[in-house]
């Protein structure tokens, strides 16, 4: 992600990025959900930018029967599909016909079994030059597929060819299995060739985060314990589980969501200013962060974590069954639909500023941002107004929906008296910028070709994330509360009295 800055006159805009390199993306998994909702539309969206080169190919791999035409119609479809639908990020008036062409005679398919090496030798006499292995696929093949790859020497670099993996997200489910993936995939194939990828830094707004905070001479001096009372960090959803019950029900709330997208974003948010935007220097400054996290023990992590489940009730005038009723859930299942949680960063910085973090399903609003609460005002000039008449001043940073920037304050109420009203400064990038719908994936994807490591995640830093989740894990085996909530409420009760403990209050989900 290098910096550039761009002016707002036309006339004056540097030159948009290069073309990435002419390559082989080999997809793993290439019929799966992942590669039909995300990879290609964001492919697309590559494509209809200029951005892919003549010589780029889709070289798909999986189990099922299928050929290249079968794939290319299968993909096509859906994408047709995608564009129409008003609530997928990918919404487009409609497809075009010539970009889609070029990306379609372009794939190509291959029968291959993840687990079986004569996939692997297959491959090895096929692919020549620059190669993007990406892991579409269920998180247990990871392994087996980097070590495959390294046997068949897939993975060796001679001058002028890369080699590089793309690992989704769930990376291992604790820490124990985090490690020893890492230590497996490690032994085929170095730091460098690995992009183990988390979405959520594609979102226009977390990157835009590094800007906000080092790019403006007003944000960051203030950005620290002196001035931050708190920082919230949510991501609500209002969708359930519906189809991923299997998924789900082993993995939870905490699980699903904490240690990946909610702590790429917290560390976004805590960081020391890197050296530059060269890519060890921004990981390194994420890393700190990570490493930094306070890992309570589990009796105290009972105390600063609320979890809850979704019974049935009505998300945006539909009716929703409560998660134990869903697809492939234990009816007696006390997998977490909603979490929230306190957390400190134990750094010179952050000393004792509690960080707040809550994700769930089947809640009032879609709902993706960061509170910064800032320490109140001295009273001494209003101490007549009635208690609670001044609010602390926020900003939020919101990922989605409405991407943009909120700077909530108190001003006074025209009139004779002086009264309060709390108000807000908006910035919306939909006022500033004509930008396409995109699904994040784009620049994860462009970045990986270019050989970009700056927006994926490093082993130990994944390692230090789970570390920090650990003590949670383990208290809930043990017991500890399940709150339940109705769909459509902003989760449980006890999620407030976790502030409230503290003298706060949770942001107002869309305030
Ligand atoms: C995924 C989780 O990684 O992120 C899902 O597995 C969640 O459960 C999704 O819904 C949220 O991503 P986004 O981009 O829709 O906010």
């Amino acid at each position: 992600m290098a910096a550039r800055r761009k002016s707002d006159t036309a006339s004056a805009a540097p030159p948009g990025p290069a073309k990435a390199p002419a390559c082989t993306m080999v997809i793993f998994g290439a019929r799966g959900d992942l590669n039909k909702r995300l990879l290609t539309p964001a492919l697309y969206n590559l494509a209809h930018d200029g951005l892919l080169a003549d010589g780029f190919r889709i070289l798909g791999v999986d189990h099922g029967d299928c050929d290249a035409k079968g794939l290319r119609k299968l993909l096509g479809d859906f994408l047709q599909g995608l564009a129409k639908d008003k609530n997928s990020e990918f919404g487009k008036a409609r497809i075009d016909a010539k970009t889609w062409s070029w990306l379609a005679e372009r794939i190509d398919y291959r029968i291959g079994d993840f687990e079986d090496a004569a996939t692997f030798e297959g491959l090895a006499k096929v692919l020549k030059g620059k190669v993007l292995f990406y892991l579409a696929t269920a998180p247990r093949f990871f392994g087996e597929i980097v070590e495959q790859l390294g046997k068949a020497g897939l993975l060796q670099e001679p001058a002028g060819v890369f080699r590089r993996v793309v690992i989704e997200k769930p990376f291992g489910d604790d820490l124990a299995t985090a490690r020893a993936l890492n230590k497996r995939i490690l032994k085929c194939a170095d730091e460098s060739q690995l992009y183990r990828i988390d979405h959520f830094l594609g979102k226009e707004t977390i990157r835009n985060i590094m800007v906000t905070r080092f790019g403006n001479g007003v944000f960051e001096p203030l950005w620290n314990r002196q001035h931050i009372d708190n920082v919230q960090i949510t991501a609500a959803e209002t969708v359930g589980v519906e189809d991923r019950g299997g998924y789900y029900d082993t993995a939870g709330a905490l699980r699903d969501m904490i240690p990946n997208h909610l702590f790429e974003v917290l560390s976004m948010v805590a960081m020391e200013p890197p050296n530059s935007f060269e890519a060890d220097a921004v990981r390194a400054e994420k890393g700190r962060v990570m490493e930094a996290l306070r890992v309570l023990t589990p009796a105290e992590a009972l105390v600063d974590c609320v979890r809850g489940q979704y019974d049935a009730g009505t998300v945006d005038d539909k009716k929703v069954v409560a998660y134990r009723a869903s697809p492939n859930v234990a009816k007696t299942s006390r997998t977490e639909t909603f979490v929230a949680l306190k957390l400190f960063v134990d750094n010179w910085r952050w000393s004792d500023v509690p960080f707040y973090l809550r994700t769930g399903k089947a809640m009032s609003a879609h709902v993706t941002e960061i509170a910064i609460q800032f320490k109140a005002a001295p009273r001494t000039l209003f101490q007549a107004l009635p208690e609670g008449a001044s609010k602390p001043n926020v900003l939020v940073l919101r990922v989605q929906p409405n991407q943009g920037i909120s700077l909530l304050f108190d001003a006074k109420k025209p009139g004779p008296e002086v009264l309060l009203q709390d108000v807000r400064m908006d910035f919306r990038y939909a006022d500033w910028f004509k930008s396409e719908p995109a699904t994040g994936y784009e620049t994860l994807l462009y970045d990986a070709f270019t050989g970009d490591q700056t927006l994926f995640k490093r082993g130990e830093d994944i390692e230090f994330a789970w570390r920090a989740v650990m003590p949670f894990l383990k208290a809930w085996e043990h017991g500890g509360d399940l709150h339940h909530y109705k769909a459509g409420q902003d989760g449980p009760k006890a999620a407030e009295a976790l502030l409230a403990r503290d003298g706060r209050a949770w942001l107002p989900l869309g305030a």
